[in-house]
C-alpha cells in the first residue's frame, strides 16, 4: 500500500525529518519559508496530512478551502490558536497538538526573562559588550530582587506548573489564576485565585502561560496592568495576543511595571519595533521551545499522533 504523503512545511529536527521519511511520502520546505493561505489551500490537493507549525494559520478561510483530501493537521506546537478548530472540525480535518514536551524548555525560557528583567541584562550586556563600562557603585544597575518574591501565575497547565517547580529553587512564593482549582498536590503549596484580578495584587512577579483564545486575548490591558503592585515585573512566554502592548508601554513609562521579559509579540516574526526603546524589557524571538531534545520530542510526538491516525487509532492529542 502507498505509503500517506505528508507535507512538512518547516523545516523540523534532523531526527524528525528523518522518522518522517521513513514512514511517509514526505514533501519538505527545505527553504523553511512561512506558507500563506493560498499555499496552504493548494497543498491540501497533494496530501493526505500536515505537520505545521504555529507559523502557518489555518484560519475559518483557510479551512473553508482546503481539499478534502487533507485528513490531518498534527501541529509541531502546543498552542494551536492558528488553527480555527471549530471550522477544521466541521471540515471532518482530525487536529493534533504536542503538549507536555516541551514544558520545561519553556519554563527556562520564562526563568531567563524572569531574572533578565529584573537584574537589567539587556542594560548589562550593552554596557559590557560595548566598551560603555567605565564606572562601578553600590549604586550602579541596582535590580529588583527575585529570591522570596511573590510569583503570579496565570494558567497553571504543565508549562505554568514546570515553571512554579523551578521557581520554588527561588524560594518564591507561588499565586496562581487557573480556570480551576488544582489537586493539592499539584498546588504543591501555591495559593490560588478565583479570579485574574485578585491574583494581580500580590504578583511582585506576573507570568503567563495560558492559550490565546477569544477569551483571553488582551488579558493584560490598562485597567489589569494598573492593578499589579507598583514595580512589578511581567512575563510572558505564552502568546503576544495576551498583552496589550501599546498599554504595557504605557505602564512601563509610568513606573507602574518596573520591567518586562517577552519572548512572544502581537505580530510575529518581528515582534515589536516599539519595545526596543526600552532597556527594560528583555526580549527573546519565540524559542521558548527551542532546544534540540524539545524539539526532537515536539517532531516526535507529532509523528506518533500521525501514525495513530494512519493505524486508524485515535491519537492521543487529538483536539
Ligand atoms: C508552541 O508549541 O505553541 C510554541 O509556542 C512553539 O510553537
Amino acid at each position: 500500500m502507498a505509503k500517506p504523503k505528508v507535507w512538512i512545511p518547516r523545516r523540523l529536527s534532523d531526527a524528525t525529518l528523518e522518522r518522517a521519511q521513513a514512514s511517509y511520502d514526505c514533501i519538505i520546505n527545505w527553504d523553511d519559508t512561512e506558507s500563506g493561505a493560498d499555499d496552504i489551500v493548494a497543498m491540501s490537493a497533494r496530501v493526505d496530512a500536515v505537520i505545521p507549525c504555529h507559523s502557518e494559520r489555518f484560519s475559518a478561510d483557510v479551512a473553508a478551502r482546503l481539499d478534502p483530501r487533507l485528513k490531518i493537521i498534527a501541529n509541531h506546537s502546543v498552542g494551536v490558536d492558528h488553527c480555527d478548530l471549530p471550522s477544521l472540525k466541521a471540515r471532518g480535518i482530525a487536529v493534533t497538538n504536542t503538549p507536555d514536551v516541551l514544558n520545561d524548555a519553556t519554563a527556562e525560557i520564562a526563568m531567563l526573562l524572569m531574572l533578565g528583567a529584573a537584574r537589567r541584562a539587556v542594560e548589562g550586556d550593552r554596557t559590557v559588550r560595548s566598551g560603555a563600562w567605565d564606572f562601578w557603585s553600590p549604586s550602579f544597575m541596582v535590580g529588583k530582587q527575585v529570591t522570596g518574591a511573590r510569583l503570579g501565575i496565570v494558567g497553571m497547565g504543565r508549562v505554568g506548573r514546570a515553571f512554579a517547580r523551578k521557581a520554588r529553587g527561588f524560594d518564591m512564593e507561588i499565586h496562581y489564576y487557573n480556570r480551576t482549582r488544582l489537586p493539592k498536590d499539584q498546588e504543591a503549596g501555591a495559593t490560588y485565585h478565583g479570579t485574574v484580578e485578585s491574583l494581580l495584587s500580590v504578583a511582585d512577579f506576573l507570568s503567563l502561560h495560558c492559550p490565546a483564545t477569544p477569551e483571553t486575548a488582551g488579558l493584560m490591558n490598562a485597567e489589569r496592568l494598573a492593578l499589579l503592585p507598583e514595580g512589578a515585573v511581567l512575563v510572558n512566554t505564552a502568546r503576544g495576543a495576551l498583552v496589550d502592548e501599546a498599554a504595557l508601554m504605557t505602564a512601563l513609562d509610568s513606573g507602574r511595571l518596573a520591567a518586562a521579559g517577552l519572548d512572544c509579540f502581537a505580530a510575529e516574526p518581528g515582534g515589536n519595533p516599539g519595545f526596543a526603546e526600552y532597556d527594560n524589557v528583555f526580549m527573546l524571538p519565540h524559542i521558548g521551545s527551542a532546544t534540540v531534545r524539545t524539539r526532537d520530542a515536539m517532531g516526535f510526538r507529532a509523528l506518533d499522533n500521525l501514525d495513530a491516525f494512519f493505524r486508524g487509532e485515535t491519537p492521543r492529542d487529538l483536539l
